[in-house]
């Protein structure tokens, strides 16, 4: 059955390997599909939910941009564009917000998580970035939403919205309701220096992720360091339980690898983790550092980006215009 795919990623630099296994990747296996409409979105607006440095920024949706492309999403094939260029984004976004209740997004992890303590300092913005994620998935009458793990909590919301919206207006079937599409095993990549950690963007070491843009020198010495524990390899699943840098490593591993945690284990299971390490230093060589040159070639070619990124954003308001104005026939605009 044909597949209406739409997913984000926000253009906030040191793109890594989790956003790659956990997403990007499958981007490029649904891109692949003949059968799927795919739209991929630089969330710009999603990003200046905390402070952004306007020529940083400007680099960044370039750069995410051309990682899709260098990962192999075909942009003859697939919609990619930056999200402000299509304001339908804004408006839904504010009328979906009228109708959230608060006691919804109160229940929000990821805000607490990135509102930190002071959480009257986070801006309004980043409280009601779940209903901007809502307004970028509904628009397009999407049926699935690839993405990791950290992202299920607001892909739950966004089937409320749309239910809600749905009954709310008396417009049944109006929001298609999305399904999230989250890879099983390696859907959470945790960082190289705490498996209790996600890899992410913000961590102020460097050596907890490997970026998209590393050099191979830096992915062999970040797989050198990675942090592991002093058991050898185990042959079972169950026994790595409690040994959350084994997992991750293992879980890498195999994502990258295309192959179950059990052949892993199988491979491995006895030997010691430098085994694992300069095995696992070769295939994120060999499958990262092509994405790497891909990518810096691209960049290198501003105009090149800005056309796709221009086209594709005339192609999605084409989707999202319609999708709004019906929007606001049914509530009374
Ligand atoms: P963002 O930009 O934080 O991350 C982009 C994608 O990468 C995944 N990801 C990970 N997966 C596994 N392990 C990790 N350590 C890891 N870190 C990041 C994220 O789950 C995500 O799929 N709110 C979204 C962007 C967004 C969006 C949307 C996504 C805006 N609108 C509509 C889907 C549909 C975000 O901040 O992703």
């Amino acid at each position: 059955m044909s597949k209406k795919i739409f997913s984000g990623v926000q253009p906030t630099g040191n793109l890594h390997l989790g956003n790659y296994l956990g997403a990007i990747k499958n981007f490029v296996d649904l891109n692949n599909d003949k059968e799927n409409e795919c739209i991929f979105c630089v969330v710009d607006l999603h990003a200046i939910t905390v402070k952004q440095d306007k020529d940083k920024l400007r680099q960044n949706i370039r750069e995410t941009a051309a990682t899709f492309i260098a990962s192999g999403i075909d942009p003859d094939k697939s919609i990619i564009f930056n999200q402000s260029k299509v304001h339908a984004h804004s408006e839904g976004s504010w009328i979906l917000s009228c109708m959230s209740p608060m006691g919804w997004l109160n229940r929000m992890t990821q805000f607490k998580e990135k509102a930190g303590k002071d959480k009257e300092k986070a801006s309004v913005g980043l409280y009601i970035y779940p209903v901007l994620m809502a307004s970028d998935i509904l628009l397009y009458d999407t049926t699935h939403v690839p993405v990791g793990e950290d992202q299920k909590q607001h892909l739950e919301l966004t089937r409320d919205i749309a239910h809600k919206f749905n009954k709310d207006f008396n417009a049944e079937d109006f929001f298609k309701v999305p399904e999230p599409l989250i890879n099983k095993n390696f859907s959470r990549i945790m960082s190289l220096k705490d498996g209790l950690k996600k890899m992410s963007k913000s961590d102020p070491s460097d050596l907890s992720r490997i970026n998209l843009t590393d050099s191979k020198d830096k992915i062999i010495n970040k797989i050198k360091k990675a942090k592991t524990d002093s058991l050898p390899i185990p042959n079972e699943e169950q026994k790595l339980k409690d040994r959350p840098e084994a997992q991750n490593l293992i879980g890498i591993y195999s994502s990258i690898s295309n192959q179950t945690l059990d052949k892993t284990l199988y491979e491995f299971g006895g030997k010691n983790f430098s085994d694992l390490k300069n095995q696992l230093a070769e295939i994120l060589l060999n499958k990262i550092s092509p994405i790497s040159d891909e990518i810096k070639k691209l960049i290198n070619n501003q105009d090149y980006l800005d056309k796709i990124l221009i086209e594709g954003a005339a192609k999605a308001n084409e989707i999202a215009r319609k999708k709004i104005t019906e929007m606001q026939k049914i509530i009374g605009f």
